[in-house]
């Protein structure tokens, strides 16, 4: 499946193709300058398919700019985020069976961290998520060893010192509590080197299982792992922030 393109105003379709303005579409529409399909089409409001239907203006093909690809992969455990690995292990590209848009991973996860990867072929998209001024939330659900304590809890929510810095303060929700080890959410806004199992560390709890379920406004959802869905258009604008 891919982003599929719908029936458009063909006024509309060719100012997307870069050829003319809208109203200079809208002219040479009313002209008799454009054709579907060989045919001349006069009447302004005509609807057509510009993946399907061969549109003509003045005579000449139009193409329409390559669409991206997004998708939101439910990493497993046992993968690395790279395109490919010198050591033969599993890499994420290849869960993405029948993709043809060479895509490539928004961030990185850990090859033993599941959860959420935003992939795609939109480095403008791709680069501004990451960019640390950009301060984009990630959520991970995390399994600790043994109980946090709530003094634990308001040091990761204040920020605690790493070996490089200080961390910014962080979202911590209880989960779940058990003798032995306990479930956090946790929310941060940086995207540093193992940081979450560095966080736990520093406050003495090793981390057991990591699972990321919120990148951005982008949530993992029903995505069984191993497996991927597209954004939605509607995702998109909204990374997009239009
Ligand atoms: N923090 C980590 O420690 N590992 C990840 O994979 C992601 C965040």
């Amino acid at each position: 499946m891919g982003i599929t393109f719908m029936q458009e105003r063909l006024q509309k379709i060719i100012a997307h193709s870069g050829v003319a303005s809208r109203r200079r579409a809208e002219e040479l529409i009313i002209d008799g300058s454009v054709t579907v399909n060989g045919q001349v089409v006069r009447e302004l409001g005509t609807k057509a398919d510009p993946e399907k239907d061969a549109i003509k203006v003045m005579g000449k093909l139009i193409h329409l700019p390559q669409r991206n690809t997004y998708i939101v992969l439910n990493k497993p455990v046992g993968y690395i985020t790279s395109m490919s690995d010198p050591e033969g292990r599993p890499v994420v590209t290849e869960l993405l069976k029948g993709v043809k848009a060479r895509v490539y991973p928004v961030g990185r996860l850990d090859y033993d961290t599941e959860g959420l990867l935003i992939m795609t072929d939109d480095g403008g998209l791709a680069n501004s998520m990451m960019h640390p001024s950009h301060e984009v939330s990630k959520t991970y659900l995390v399994k600790v060893k043994g109980v946090l304590e709530d003094k634990e809890i308001e040091k990761l929510q204040k920020g605690i010192k790493l070996d490089d810095g200080m961390t910014a303060p962080a979202g911590v929700k209880r989960l779940k509590k058990a003798d032995a080890n306990s479930w956090i959410e946790l929310t941060i806004h940086e995207g540093r080197y193992h940081q979450v199992k560095r966080m736990m560390e520093r406050v003495g709890h090793s981390v057991i299982k990591l699972v990321r379920v919120r990148y951005g406004s982008i949530e993992l959802g029903n995505v069984p792992p191993g497996t991927f869905r597209y954004l939605t258009n509607e995702e998109v604008k909204i990374l997009k922030g239009r």
